[in-house]
């Protein structure tokens, strides 16, 4: 009698897990080829929801430069009620998950949650948090989700703890390869990049120099003709325009000149905050003038590096131009210094990142991929040449050149360079 009870529990244990191992085989399959991490997040939730039925899922994520967990995807909440909703990378709840690798479950470990930090309590309470979900790989946290519901009527069972733990597992996992995609992806981007602009630049300085010299004699002419003609003449005013059209034409044969290493590139030590004070002292007088105002924010007030301080103010003026130019009727332009880079955290006190933001309307995501081409431009008087400038020059200095941006929501460009 005993022993055919004890065979029933064993079948159906059995029988339990092997739908277990369904599942997660199933989640697996489902997670391992989304690499675009808003669609993973989306599937994640999904699953979730299904097996477990919370109402509200809220996945954190890592941000490793401000070493802050903060929300990245959200289900049965809005938006606003997580404006600024952070979790500390060293808060006490994100070490607790790191060191336990478990869920925290409030209501059974009131403890734990009596050991949180008041505002980390007050978040779980304002999200109806019932369980703090760890997203561990490598031995990092990568990733917070909390699970709720809005009545509190939510629980898990301890199988369903189990499940969610190994779910977690993979989720993590799955986070860390979308994330590596995205790295690589980039890095490719970047590298086809700097392909496209040294085989431009090469192209570019063979013709800068075929135009350079009867340019200098068509301007030349057109200034004999111009004395020429008597002050009233009416033709007049066309050879004045004829030479700003051959002055414009100059520009962008030096800015071309420029796009090319045919300078010698002799780096000494040059301190980036000196160098940017001196390129915001020559677009301050247009900031005033278009009423943006300038924020500063320095992390250092001195930050060495390895560079030519007169290309560096290159790269500093044509990005606060930009940002000065797409803010015609006003905004704000903020130059910020820090010294961090998420891709190599542990030595990120080598490098400096310079971000130069504004408030304009900010990039199509259609153009974002051509603005760094030589001569993309969406300007009336634009020669298109800035950026592509900047990106030679930064990539002389070892550096890389970033633009971010979000219709509507202005534009960020950012810098790094290794520090000495
Ligand atoms: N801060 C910004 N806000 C909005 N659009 C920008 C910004 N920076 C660059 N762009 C876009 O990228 C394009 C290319 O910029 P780039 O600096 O290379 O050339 P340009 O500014 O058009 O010409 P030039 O630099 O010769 O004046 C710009 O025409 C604009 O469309
Ligand atoms: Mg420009």
């Amino acid at each position: 009698m005993r022993s055919r009870m004890l065979r029933r529990e064993g079948i159906q244990l059995f029988r339990r897990r092997a739908a277990r191992r369904q599942i997660i085989h199933e989640f697996n399959r489902s997670l391992i080829l989304i690499s675009d991490p808003e669609a993973l997040q989306a599937s994640i939730a999904t699953r979730i929801r299904e097996l477990f039925g919370p109402d509200i899922i809220i996945i954190f994520q890592l941000d490793r430069e401000r070493g802050v967990f903060s929300p990245t995807y959200s289900v049965g909440i809005e938006r606003s009620a997580l404006a600024d909703v952070r979790f500390h990378q060293r808060g006490r709840l994100a070490r607790w998950l790191l060191v336990n690798e478990s869920c925290l479950v409030i209501e059974r470990a009131r403890q734990v949650y009596e050991f949180l930090s008041s505002p980390e309590r007050d978040w779980l309470g304002r999200l109806n948090t019932s369980v703090c979900v760890p997203l561990i790989s490598l031995n990092r946290l990568t990733g917070i989700i909390l699970l709720g519901s809005r009545g509190g009527h939510w629980e898990v069972t301890d199988g369903d703890l189990e499940l969610l733990e190994l779910l977690a597992h993979q989720a993590g996992l799955a986070f860390e390869n979308a994330a590596l995609y995205q790295q690589q992806r980039d890095r490719l981007r970047r590298l086809h990049r700097a392909e496209r602009l040294a085989a431009a630049g090469q192209l570019a300085a063979g013709v800068a120099h075929e135009i350079r010299n009867p340019l200098t004699a068509i301007r030349s002419t057109i200034q004999y003709i111009l004395h020429r003609f008597p002050r009233e003449d009416p033709n007049r005013e066309l050879v004045i325009e004829l030479l700003g059209e051959v002055d414009r034409i100059d520009r962008t044969v030096n800015g071309l000149l420029s796009l090319t290493r045919s300078r010698r590139f002799e780096p000494v030590e040059t301190d980036v905050i000196g160098v940017i004070e001196q390129s915001l002292l020559l677009v301050e007088a247009q900031a005033r003038r278009q009423a943006v105002t300038i924020d500063r924010h320095y992390e250092r007030d001195h930050l060495v590096v390895m560079g030519d301080a007169h290309q560096l103010k290159q790269v500093f003026l044509n990005l606060m131009l930009n940002a000065l130019q797409a803010m015609p009727d006003g905004g704000r332009l903020t130059i910020s210094v820090s010294t961090r880079h998420p891709e190599y955290p542990l030595r990120g006190d080598r490098w400096t990142k310079i971000e130069i933001a504004d408030t304009g309307p900010g990039i199509p995501p259609e153009n974002l991929d051509r603005i760094f081409d030589p001569f993309f431009t969406t300007k009336r008087d634009g020669t298109g040449l800035g950026l592509s400038i900047c990106h030679s020059i930064v990539h002389q200095h070892e550096g890389e050149i970033e633009v971010r941006s979000q219709p509507g929501q202005g534009t960020t460009a950012v810098v790094r360079l290794p520090l000495v």
